[in-house]
């Protein structure tokens, strides 16, 4: 069990007064993904404790970690995580229940790696949904219930994952209904990334339209919000904002961070040609750094004119130097996505947001 007072070890790196979760009151909660690891630091989690007011385990709930055997549920890392948000009286969004990564072979595939039959699959579905959902009442009110299901290929609907190859189109209204079996009142959510995405939107909103017209009540919609530091420009997070909110959805960033590394064209990094991508391993140019601190800023500014419809906004992480993007979409780089430096030190970015927060 970890409570944190202030006076213990953290207090020498005092926080600056004016922190994320308060300026962002009255708009909507600041959360962060964690992991049990990051916890065992007392600097790091007196940090997530005085900034944020909402927690993500960032995939220590990921079914091939929890359920790795049909059999088997090793809880014992989210276990970690989801009593230090709830003895702290902070929110928890699961992430996830289904999707086509992170998932052990056996829930959707047989040994030869064929999919299983729809029944089959299904029941494995449901149990593992059941368990998950079951293990986490009254800890986890939000459950990101499937991850990922459009297609980015234009003119493709759905995504070819083993669950869709098992068990049909119908897998993500099953996964809704096994999770609102197990959770009644837990708020359901649909998560992806690009949602903003012209090209992504329309199939985004005809997968939501469809669950509705078949009785599956959808809680929310969650927008990862992975973004760069000059795409995609603020008007389309807005228009997507607006479509949701005409749907009457409500929408949490659930996945927040903007990459300042060059992509090029993803498929260049792919392959390993890496010349020029990793371009400040020595540190951040002061006029990234001031980019980027104006690439949040802007960011900001559209999520909070929607504050009424946008219920949460999380960071994909605490600090620069444990982000997922050091080692996406190229292994190993020097990134700077987030809000907190590699000594845990707010940056330019921290204040642009602030004061974008503050700001009446
Ligand atoms: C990433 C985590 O940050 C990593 O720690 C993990 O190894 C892989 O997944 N979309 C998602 C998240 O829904 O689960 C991903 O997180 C980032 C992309």
């Amino acid at each position: 069990m970890l409570v944190l007072t202030l006076g213990g070890p953290a207090a020498r790196s005092a926080p600056p007064d004016v922190t994320l979760q308060s300026a962002a009151d009255g708009s909507f909660k600041i959360g962060a993904a964690i992991t049990s690891a990051q916890l065992k630091d007392p600097k790091t989690a007196s940090l997530i404790l005085s900034q944020f007011n909402a927690i993500t385990p960032e995939f220590e709930l990921f079914p091939q970690f929890v359920h790795p055997e049909p059999d088997r549920y090793t809880f014992e890392r989210a276990d970690a995580v989801v009593d230090f948000a709830v003895e702290n009286h902070l929110p928890v969004t699961g992430h996830m229940l289904c999707w086509g990564q992170f998932t052990p072979a056996w829930m959707f595939q047989d040994a030869g790696g064929q999919p299983l039959s729809r029944d089959k699959a299904l029941a494995n579905l449901k149990a593992h949904i059941d368990a998950v959902v079951s293990h986490f009442k009254n800890r986890v009110h939000s459950w990101d219930v499937v991850n990922e299901a459009i297609s980015d290929t234009p003119n493709e609907y759905l995504r070819d994952t083993p669950a869709r190859r098992a068990i049909g189109d119908d897998y993500v209204q099953k996964a809704f209904e096994f999770a609102r079996a197990a959770d009644p009142t837990a708020t359901l959510f649909y998560n992806d990334y690009n949602i903003e995405d012209p090209q992504k939107l329309p199939k985004v909103l005809r997968l939501l339209r469809s669950l509705k017209a078949a009785g599956v009540t959808v809680d929310a919609v969650g927008i990862q919000g992975h973004w760069l530091i000059d795409f995609p420009a603020p008007a389309v997070i807005d228009k997507a904002l607006r479509a949701l909110e005409a749907e009457h959805l409500p929408v949490l960033i659930t996945e927040l961070d903007i990459d300042p590394l060059p992509r090029r064209d993803g498929a260049d990094l792919a392959n390993g040609d890496a010349k020029g991508a990793d371009p400040y391993a020595a540190g951040l140019p002061a006029e990234v750094s001031r980019k980027l601190a104006m690439r949040y800023g802007e960011v900001f500014s559209v999520l909070k004119r929607h504050a009424k419809n946008v219920t949460s906004v999380t960071l994909w992480g605490v600090n620069d130097r444990q982000s997922w993007l050091n080692d996406f979409p190229v292994k190993g780089r020097t990134n700077y996505p987030l809000l907190f430096d590699r000594d845990l030190r707010p940056k330019e970015a921290f204040n642009a947001v602030l004061g974008v927060l503050k700001a009446p």
